[in-house]
């Protein structure tokens, strides 16, 4: 048996196509929802991954703006862009891109962002809301992992659920999510002990090490479902995920084609935090 395909593709489709109405309502209004996006240095995956959320934006009918610095800017210089965009009627959305050169401190720089503006949910007040059950601007892309198990009727509560990777982003926001919902969770990290250990009692094994390969059919248990977060850029240029998603698949009950799989779900997320965002602008 070969596991069911977790399409994020497809989901995305469907989801942008409603987002995109929402967008056309707001507009019909005389807003038109509008994203920053902050790009500093020159990272080629920042570059790429930029370009995808404005292309989505295009799609969705959101107005997007990138403002690119070289790696030599200043905290200053950024702190004072954000300043401008919080208060600007054309903007509801601020996204950084991440990693910021070492001299920037992310901390600051996020801090300064408007929490009603906090699309990434990187603030942390938001933060904070996920921690106490609720938050503004759920992150992109655990939001996008609810999402596909939702859409898959994949019930959370009472299941045995592990992370790997312990990252700002994805890990620590992914666990807090989850346990609101009722799973039991579990996170791994660079340093445990016995990683296979955990990734075995999974009944939902979510993975984002950033590691190719990581996860092999011996660590998983049968029917598991998995969800490859890792896109690892190989050198043949392919991209490939942290599972080994040809043995896994004939184990699990449900996996992440990587590409195509939690990769659009976080942009179509941004997006949507972004219409939200203009939607609560106007009530
Ligand atoms: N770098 C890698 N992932 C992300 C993300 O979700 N948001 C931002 N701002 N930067 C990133």
């Amino acid at each position: 048996m070969s596991a069911r395909m977790l399409d994020g593709r497809a989901l995305s489709k469907e989801i942008r196509a409603g987002l995109f109405e929402r967008s056309l309502r707001i507009r019909n209004k005389g807003v038109v929802p509008g994203l920053a996006v902050i790009l500093v240095g020159n990272d080629p995956a920042s570059k790429v991954y930029v370009r995808n959320k404005s292309k989505a934006c295009d799609e969705c009918g959101v107005m997007s703006k990138i403002f690119s610095f070289p790696g030599t800017v200043s905290e200053y210089e950024l702190m004072e862009l954000i300043a401008e965009l919080n208060v600007s009627n054309e903007i509801d959305g601020i996204l950084v891109q991440l990693p910021l050169p070492g001299h920037v401190n992310v901390r600051n720089i996020i801090g300064c962002i408007s929490v009603n503006k906090d699309v990434d949910g990187f603030h942390l007040y938001n933060v904070g809301g996920l921690v106490v059950g609720g938050t503004i601007f759920p992150p992109c892309t655990p939001y996008g992992v609810q999402l596909l198990l939702e859409a898959a009727k994949i019930e959370v509560a009472s299941k045995n659920v592990v992370i790997v990777g312990a990252s700002n982003i994805v890990g620590k926001p992914m666990a807090l999510m989850l346990l609101q919902k009722g799973a039991t969770v579990s996170i791994c990290h660079i340093k445990t002990r016995d990683l296979s250990l955990y990734t075995r009692m999974a009944d939902i094994l979510i993975v984002a090490a950033g590691k190719p390969g990581l996860i092999t059919a011996d660590m998983v248990k049968n029917d598991v479902v998995v969800i490859d977060v890792g896109i690892n850029k190989m050198s043949d240029g392919s991209i490939t995920g942290d599972v080994d998603f040809d043995s896994v698949k004939h184990i699990a009950s449900w996996i992440t084609p990587v590409p195509g799989g939690v990769g659009p779900m976080t942009v179509t997320m941004l997006i949507e935090n972004t219409i939200r965002s203009a939607e609560l602008r106007m009530s």
